[in-house]
């Protein structure tokens, strides 16, 4: 197994069409794709935006209803991720995924839908994120960390931008380039979707957020390749910096990351996979 030391700035990169058409990357150094070969944009549009951005903005919706009506129930819009086959499972408890949705639900509605990033890549997460948020009105904060940024020259190789219509084309790039110009450690406004932006750049192992996050993605590459992005300590420390009732999604079902989820308070659901993987994994702050 790799270690974290071993991780060192990525030199050596192959662009790789995947089967949806979308290009991923392929890293020589650690012996993987950044995205799934069946289809990048499929899965990052499967796990983080359907199972993670959209749950969160439907527990974020309803929360505000039940507040609203001074009501603990809260109101279901259904999205395909929830709609998908799924087992709740926590270490010594079980509680339901609409109990926990209520316990996190009183905010107020200008208050941002705040996500976490492990792992910014090549982007692709962060812009169909931001695209999506502005489709949905959603004020958006969005922090990321990321130990080996890539090259402007790679990230523009991979042509994100092609892969929308037309009339998206021109927003995808604005976007993407907020994305990857932006200075490092700062917080930036972008003037046109308002959305809060943070890039961290640093190892993740011992980054302490100073924000509670509503979403996390955890995009880290694969238990096999970096064994310390997976530890209970890590989830652990994460937890706690999530609101109550907040969701982390991963595209790593295995049944031992699960267990070390459950072990550091997470309930965790599995719910179908886009093409490619049977299962990905919620887990909800109880
Ligand atoms: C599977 S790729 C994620 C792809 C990314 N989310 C995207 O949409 O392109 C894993 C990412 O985690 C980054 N990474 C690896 N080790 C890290 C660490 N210790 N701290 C922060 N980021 C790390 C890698 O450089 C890589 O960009």
């Amino acid at each position: 197994m790799k270690q974290q030391n071993e991780l060192l700035p990525d030199k050596a990169f192959e662009v790789r069409q995947t089967a949806d058409g979308s290009q991923t990357l392929y890293s020589d150094r650690v012996q993987e794709h950044y995205h799934s070969t069946f289809g990048a944009l499929q899965e990052s549009r499967h796990i983080f935006i359907q199972a993670g951005l959209l749950e969160a903005h439907r527990r974020k919706t309803s929360g505000l209803q039940a507040a609203g009506n001074n009501q603990t129930a809260a109101t279901a819009l259904t999205t395909e991720a929830t709609q998908a086959t799924r087992t709740t499972q926590v270490a010594g408890k079980t509680k339901s995924a609409e109990a926990t949705q209520v316990a996190g639900t009183a905010r107020s509605s200008n208050l941002p839908l705040k996500v976490f990033e492990l792992g910014l890549g090549t982007g692709l997460n962060a812009l169909l994120t931001m695209l999506e948020a502005g489709n949905l009105q959603l004020n958006l904060s969005y922090d990321c960390i990321e130990a080996y940024p890539l090259s402007p020259d790679l990230v523009q190789a991979l042509n994100f931008p092609a892969l929308f219509s037309e009339q998206d084309q021109k927003k995808a790039a604005a976007v993407l380039d907020f994305i990857h110009a932006t200075e490092w450690n700062v917080r930036h406004t972008d003037p046109a979707s308002h959305t809060r932006f943070t890039k961290f750049r640093g190892d993740f192992t011992s980054f302490e957020p100073t924000e509670r996050y509503d979403l996390v993605y955890w995009d880290a590459f694969s238990p096999e390749k970096q064994a310390e992005m997976w530890t209970e300590e890590l989830f652990a420390s994460m937890y706690e910096h999530m609101e109550t009732g907040g969701i982390l999604v991963s595209y790593c079902a295995k049944g031992e990351i699960r267990r070390r989820l459950q072990r550091a308070g997470f309930g965790v659901e599995r719910l179908q996979g886009p093409p490619g993987k049977r299962e990905i994994i919620r887990a909800v702050k109880l």
